[in-house]
């Protein structure tokens, strides 16, 4: 069979690939361009594809063959999945690997936003460290502190385990409430989002980007939020309003926020490279070597499954089928 892989992995995976069937491999780091993808696409039985590829109706009109489009990455919104599902088109993720990343990277962020770790470190190198001072360059406390999970899937428990080592009280909103008695082993009590907005000092947002969830986060909710708060979104940019979020942290309605992803990824709002309350990472929340590898291998065997015929391992839409 044929198939296509976006992303640049690693040979050990392709080789995985090619034992089996003909691939075609986006050699370098960069998404496919769009016209690129849709000529390469048209012959494949499957699609091995990034969360930068848009894989949309048009697209998959293109390729008659399709059959599985197996993501590389928990996240799917870059996908029309009713439309797959309509063209019995199977659409896989990579659930569960990249977790912990995930998690450690949330707090990379909090810490980073609260110490004012990224400022600090540009003085230093700029040769403005002059001397300790009691009362300089001061950040806020995370040790005890209310942490606000919105989003308790796996990286937002993940993100309430860590929490507990600093002793944070953990406020927490979902679709979806947890069971008692995880509850009490994350020490997380559920609450309404505006309550976990006006109390908590980390909001940390952790849910998938959906039409129900775009601009979750918008000018109202952060107007909720206490002057010494912070947003820390390590999910998907659009949950957040950005030119929202850019005018809260200019006029320090809330302290300061700590974003790994953007509303329109890799473009920034204007105004938000230009504050120095906000800590800003290139969408790097699972990005280990072993975290990506484990992705990719994950993305991989989804794949093979697909084009085998079997149920792969992580579909998003067989129910039923
Ligand atoms: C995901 O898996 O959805 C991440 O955002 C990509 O690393």
């Amino acid at each position: 069979m044929k198939a296509l892989v976006t992303g640049n992995l690693p040979e050990k995976i392709l080789a995985m690939l090619r034992a089996e069937h003909e691939i075609v491999v986006n050699k370098y780091d960069r998404p496919m361009p769009r016209e690129e993808l849709i000529d390469n696409i048209k012959d494949k039985d499957g699609l091995l594809s990034m969360v930068t590829d848009r894989i949309d109706d048009e697209l998959m009109e293109k390729a008659p063959n399709l059959r599985i489009v197996a993501n590389c990455g928990v996240g799917y919104d870059n996908i029309d999945v009713a439309a797959a599902t309509e063209r019995g088109i199977w659409v896989t993720n990579t659930p569960g690997v990249l977790t912990d990343a995930t998690a450690d990277l949330t707090f990379a962020l909090i810490l980073a936003a609260a110490r004012r770790i990224i400022e600090g470190e540009a003085r230093v190198r700029a040769g403005k460290f002059k001397s300790w001072a009691p009362f300089l360059f001061l950040g806020a406390q995370v040790t005890g502190k209310i942490l606000g999970i919105i989003g308790l899937g796996q990286i937002g428990k993940a993100v309430a385990r860590r929490a507990s080592g600093f002793n944070m009280r953990i406020l927490y909103h979902d679709r979806n409430r947890v069971s008692e008695s995880e509850e009490r082993e994350l020490n997380a009590t559920y609450a309404d989002l505006k309550t976990i907005l006006s109390e908590a000092d980390f909001v940390s947002l952790h849910v998938t980007l959906t039409d129900q969830t775009r601009h979750l986060i918008s000018a109202r909710e952060l107007d909720y939020m206490k002057p010494t708060a912070y947003l820390i979104n390590a999910s998907r940019g659009p949950v957040v309003d950005e030119k929202a979020l850019v005018e809260a942290l200019r006029t320090k309605k809330i302290a300061g926020a700590g974003l790994d992803v953007y509303e329109n990824e890799p473009a920034l709002t204007a105004g938000l490279a230009d504050l120095d309350n906000v800590v800003l990472l290139p969408h790097v929340g699972s990005a280990t070597l072993e975290t990506r590898t484990a992705m990719a291998v994950l993305a991989a065997e989804n794949l093979l499954d697909g084009l085998q015929g079997i149920t792969p391992r992580n579909c998003l839409n067989c129910v039923g089928r």
